[in-house]
């Protein structure tokens, strides 16, 4: 059922490798769907949305964006902001004003802001759906099951989140929703819109080598696309001239074992690339 190479991938990530019972047929797994018909995601309009007024800009850190920062308390007033200004807005800056976003109806239901993690000049900038449970609590994104799984693949390549050292060697990672969709929905195409100058940035700020963009809302948020990850897969794409790898979403992979596999070819795919500097 496995080659070696699958084995010994599954074996580094910790998982047990299911065998089925003698005689039993192996049941074919299906390939995420499209799923319903993609919501177009419009390019943001630069549009006054009512955000908590951003604190003025403070010098940049030197700790970087995972520097310890306790979790905000939730932001009250609303005041009219232009989230084009985000654009413009340096590391600390553009955390607080995720933190005191308030332009869709998630900040009603959310415990705290998912901002980010990672190096701040991580070579591999790693995109993800939205904080589900664990992360809305945590307020750092991938902490929960998938995220396990996430670090032990990145493990595998000698990456980590963490916010210090070579950053050859560390990624950044962030959600196209910086809040939890209630009982973990789909992100909505408003929601996915509204959110997206803050991603946008924080790729700016970072300028990686390399974007894995994983399942279909970062995809869709990056690439503009709805083809199902299985046609965008295990080829380079670009995002604003930086190489882009789509891969499936690690939720997804908890699920689905056999695509681990692919999922492991489409890392590899991408620390060539980011090897290679990115081009
Ligand atoms: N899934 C995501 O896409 N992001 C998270 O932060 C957690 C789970």
């Amino acid at each position: 059922m496995w080659s070696e190479r699958q084995a010994a991938m599954l074996r580094a990530m910790g998982l047990r490798l299911w065998q089925p019972p003698a005689g039993e047929a192996e049941v074919p797994i299906a390939e995420p769907a499209a799923g319903p018909p993609a919501p177009a995601v419009e390019a943001a309009a630069p549009v006054s949305l009512p955000v908590a007024a951003p604190p003025r800009p403070e010098p940049r850190p030197t700790a970087g964006p995972a520097a310890a920062a306790p979790p905000r308390p939730a932001v009250t007033p609303p005041a009219a902001v232009d989230l084009g200004a985000v654009s413009g807005l340096d590391w600390q800056p553009l955390r607080e004003a995720v933190a005191g976003c308030t332009a869709c109806a998630l900040s009603q239901s959310r415990t705290q802001t998912v901002f980010g993690v990672g190096h701040p000049q991580a070579r591999w900038m790693i995109v993800g759906e939205a904080p589900g449970e664990q992360e809305d609590l945590r307020g750092e994104p991938f902490v929960g099951p998938a995220g396990q799984l996430l670090d032990a693949m990145l493990r595998a390549l000698a990456l980590s989140r963490a916010a210090e050292g070579e950053p050859a060697q560390r990624v950044y990672i962030a959600n196209t929703l910086k809040c939890r969709p209630p009982r973990n929905r789909n992100p909505a195409p408003e929601e996915l819109q509204r959110c997206e100058p803050f991603l946008v940035r924080q790729i700016e700020l970072v300028q990686p080598r390399i974007i894995l963009a994983m399942g279909r809302f970062a995809v869709q948020a990056l690439l503009r696309s709805s083809e199902p990850i299985g046609k965008l897969r295990g080829r380079v794409h670009r995002y604003q001239g930086v190489p882009l790898v789509v891969t499936y979403h690690p939720a997804y992979l908890l699920r689905n074992l056999p695509d681990k596999a692919r999922a492991w070819d489409d890392l590899c795919l991408a620390a060539e690339v980011a090897e290679r500097g990115g081009s």
